[in-house]
């Protein structure tokens, strides 16, 4: 098992999931992607999660992001949950979850944490760019449920800097000043940011968010 960091290429595999098998990389295309395992099917914490990504269709879709789920647990198992939590979290899951009973991608991903668990998937969540290379890693305990509103903030910070050469300071939030990368020159800022900006130190220049 290779370590994964940032700008790494995200790898590839083919998985078995409730929407039929996948190739990783054709499957996400041109799209951003989130791959995130949880501990395991039927659990609270994880019930809530999903019924969350599933509430948050639209959110994802907006951004061009594809989401896939992954646990240890088998195709059969990963059905009759699904009726679960459209039933408790008043949703329909409509992503594939991945049955990674041979722990094939779980490995792949560094997804098993053998001193907290070794048995199961610890909650990690992966960001994928459309150019396949990992754009953000985050792991959390499995008692601990995700902020899914600080992944879709880190997203847009992501494609604010793809798209838009701006960085994100901390705590930003949507609709608030954004910095422009130090690669921008002074040179070039005016053409790039039609709405201005304030230079506070010469590393330090803000812009109204560029994408409103
Ligand atoms: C769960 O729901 O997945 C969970 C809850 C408490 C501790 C560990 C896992």
């Amino acid at each position: 098992m290779a370590t994964i960091r940032l700008g790494d290429e995200a790898p590839n595999f083919t998985a078995v999931t409730t929407e039929g098998e996948i190739n990783f990389h054709e499957w996400l295309g041109n799209s951003w992607g989130i791959l995130f395992s949880h501990p395991a099917d039927y659990t609270p914490v994880c019930t809530t999660e999903l019924g969350t990504v599933a509430r948050y269709t639209d959110e994802f879709k907006k951004r061009n992001v594809k989401v896939a789920a992954l646990s240890v647990d088998g195709l059969e198992s990963h059905r009759g949950w699904i009726k679960d939590i459209n039933e408790t979290q008043k949703t329909t899951v409509n992503f594939p979850i991945i049955a990674d009973e041979d722990k094939k991608v779980s490995t792949l991903y560094d997804m098993i944490h053998p001193n907290a668990n070794d048995k199961q998937t610890v909650r990690s969540v992966f960001v994928i760019g459309p150019d396949k290379k990992i754009k953000l890693m985050i792991t959390y305990p499995a008692s601990t449920g995700r902020n899914f509103d600080e992944l879709l903030r880190v997203i847009d910070s992501l494609q604010l800097t793809a798209y838009h050469k701006v960085a994100t300071p901390a705590n930003w939030k949507q609709g608030e000043d954004c910095v422009i990368v130090p690669a921008v020159t002074t040179e070039q800022i005016a053409a790039l940011f039609p709405k201005g900006y304030k230079e506070i130190k010469s590393y330090l220049r803000v812009t109204p968010q560029p994408n409103i």
